[in-house]
């Protein structure tokens, strides 16, 4: 029978997980002014291919973090990380003008802003081995069983970063969720073209309001560190 071609059969790619809930689209005053004024020294957008040459035309890598909350640490991120293009990929335009408040506070330069679904923009507008670095800190952790196909650090999530990474380019995570970490662990134990695993907590990265208080309450935090092989 005749039918219509599927998604995956036009463009040979994988749906994507829906790995975030859509909150309502509040924000602050001051987030909001700070989209309308500084939109055009930040954002991207993610209906164009992403040319990263022309982006960071003078920067030695580029650095990718999925999920950027309201930037505590990826403002601060962007600093340590001031000779790499540095860009932050969220859903929540909130976190976003949040995220531009903190940068022009501390200047970071090399930051840019995608308000977007991390996963599509990623598979439609990043060239192929083009990304140095993925960061992926604190992923929604999904807790109850029937969530879990909604954690973002599965299979296809692999498959994607794999595609997209220079060739011995890098993986970082954290997750203050036990059993996502070893949920993690296994999926990238199963995976030959990644190498690496669990790490101390690397010096860089910052410890956040969200991660204190964690401790506080003794969530455990791992740290993963993967490298792709060609
Ligand atoms: C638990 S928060 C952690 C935020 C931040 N990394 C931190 O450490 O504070 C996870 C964030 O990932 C975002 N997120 C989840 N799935 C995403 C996706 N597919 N694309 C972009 N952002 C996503 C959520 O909106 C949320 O802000």
């Amino acid at each position: 029978m005749a039918g219509f071609a599927t998604m995956e059969e036009t463009t040979g790619v994988l749906p994507t997980i829906r790995s975030y809930i859509k909150r309502g689209s509040r924000m602050t005053a001051a987030q909001e002014t700070a989209i309308n004024k500084y939109w055009n020294k930040y954002g991207l957008d993610p209906e164009k291919p992403i040319d990263l040459r022309a982006i960071f035309p003078d920067k030695k890598e580029v650095i990718v973090e999925i999920g950027s909350g309201m930037g505590e640490a990826t403002s601060r991120l962007a600093m340590t990380f001031a000779t790499s293009g540095y860009i932050a990929i969220e859903v929540h335009r909130a976190g976003i003008g949040a995220l531009i408040l903190r940068a022009e506070e501390l200047g970071a330069t090399n930051l840019r802003v995608i308000e977007a679904d991390a996963t599509v923009v990623i598979r439609d507008q990043f060239p192929d081995h083009s990304v140095d670095a993925f960061h992926i800190f604190f992923p929604d952790p999904w807790p109850k069983t029937k969530q879990r196909k909604r954690r973002i650090i599965q299979e296809p999530l692999l498959d994607l970063l794999a595609k997209k990474l220079k060739p011995s380019g890098r993986i970082c995570i954290a997750t203050d969720w036990l059993e996502y970490a070893k949920a993690i662990e296994k999926v990238f134990a199963n995976d030959s073209r990644f190498k690496g695993g669990i790490v101390s907590r690397p010096e860089w990265r910052p410890l956040t309001k969200f991660e204190s208080k964690g401790i506080t309450k003794n969530h455990e935090v791992t740290d993963f560190h993967y490298t792709i092989s060609r």
